[in-house]
């Protein structure tokens, strides 16, 4: 089947086939084509260019395009959509005054949610999940990483990393599985942290690995959950499984977290509210990507990730919507890109680049993702009629969207 899309008021996001990620200046240019076709055949992008060429071009189907802008679909490279029931009493909790380590420290946070994902069914899990997953691919999200972390137990880690497989098999968008077993130590452990991580390194790894689970590995590098010598430890027990490193780090507290994950090859070091100059050093000169997550902080009103600072000191940026039940319990990376525009000043450029091909680099996919290029995978955004590319940021909290393709189905 192929598809010709004509009339495109400007195609975004064209880029040859060796662009795999954007860093400091790269982020400002965002390269397009007015008055453009594009054409897929099957789930690939074959062509595109500008209308005057298009006369020759035949397709089984035709969209037009008239006043639409055609961009990428979002790469969502940090989420955590797959989980049971939701948060809500606690998001109550905290408008009335408590924050949101005193719900963690009397037992709420990500324990509860661990208490609700065991006691919830595999197949139900899978349920609630793909309500949230459709949703996301209507607001165009074509590519998602998913971690686990809200199991806390052998069984219940794998039934969320089993539950992200079929995902996986079932749904046209791309799925990368993160394991993030050392997301929060369990009550039953909590004099005994040591004896936890033996059972990620010594029971749940293992089994992991032989289901072949997940790509990546996770961990909650914070202080009063995992500090650098259990991010040592884990990672080093993920890299003999070959599980790359993408790390929840400097949230709270920087102390040498990032540092630690560009030491050991992290793909990317996701959250970064607080940054210190040392933090930026050690991304310099690495190839991991700082993954910042805007819908957080604006949910849980703590700062923002630096974004500009990164950027304007030469380093690669990538947005993410971090979409989980206490933190963020939303996956709208319109949202995402608006936020960081409004909140961190990125220039729309900057952040359209770095919900695409970044956030496609900081899953490991960017050579089959996050542009516009001949060869690479057929997902698309085709927007509403709208005025120019800085509309989507700017008319914050309106769905711009009309059309989303992807791996070349119109969903
Ligand atoms: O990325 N910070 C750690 N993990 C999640 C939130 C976990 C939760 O509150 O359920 C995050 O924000
Ligand atoms: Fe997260």
């Amino acid at each position: 089947m192929s598809i010709l899309i004509t009339n495109i008021q400007e195609l975004l996001q064209v880029r040859e086939e060796n662009t795999l990620k954007l860093s400091g200046n790269q982020m400002k240019e965002l390269p397009t084509i007015k008055d453009a076709y594009l054409l897929i055949d099957n789930d690939t992008i074959v062509d595109f260019g500008s209308m005057i060429d298009v006369s020759t071009i035949k397709a089984d189907k035709i969209i037009d395009a008239t006043g639409k802008l055609v961009l990428p679909t979002w790469c969502d490279s940090h989420t955590h959509i797959v989980y049971a029931g939701d948060r809500s009493q606690e998001f109550v909790d905290r408008i009335n005054g408590l924050s949101y380590e005193d719900i963690a420290n009397r037992g709420g946070g990500i324990t509860n949610s661990a208490k609700i994902l065991q006691n919830t069914s595999e197949d139900e899990l899978y349920n609630q999940s793909i309500a949230r997953l459709k949703n996301v691919m209507t607001l165009g999200t074509g590519a998602i990483e998913i971690k686990s972390g809200y199991g806390l137990t052998p069984e219940a880690e794998l039934k969320m990393l089993r539950v992200i497989k079929r995902i996986k098999k079932e749904f046209p968008l791309k799925v990368k599985a993160t394991f993030l077993g050392a997301h929060a130590l369990p009550l039953e452990y909590k004099d005994n942290k040591q004896g936890y991580l033996d059972q990620i390194i010594n029971v749940m790894l293992p089994q992991i690995a032989k289901e072949n689970l997940a790509q990546y590995i996770d961990i909650f590098c914070e202080k009063g959950y995992f500090d650098l010598n259990d991010t040592e430890q884990i990672l080093n027990a993920g890299k003999h499984y070959n599980l790359i490193p993408k790390i929840h780090v400097n949230q709270f507290n920087a102390f040498g977290g990032i540092a630690l994950a560009v030491k050991h090859n992290a793909l990317s070091v996701d959250h970064l509210e607080q940054l210190n100059p040392e933090d930026i050093k050690a991304l310099k000169d690495s190839d991991t990507i700082a993954v910042a997550l805007p819908s957080c902080s604006y949910f849980l009103s703590i700062p923002y990730t630096p974004g500009r600072q990164i950027i304007d000191a030469g380093l690669p940026l990538a947005l993410a919507s971090d979409y989980n039940p206490g933190s963020t319990p939303s996956g709208n990376m319109n949202f995402v890109v608006s936020t960081a525009c409004i909140k961190m000043r990125l220039t729309p450029e900057e952040a359209i680049n770095a919900a695409t091909i970044n956030g496609a680099y900081a899953m490991g996919i960017s050579n089959q993702y996050g542009s516009i290029t001949k060869g690479k995978k057929a997902n698309l955004i085709i927007t509403k009629p709208i005025s120019s590319y800085n509309y989507l940021p700017y008319a914050f909290g309106d769905n711009h969207i009309d059309t989303v393709i992807i791996n070349g189905q119109v969903i």
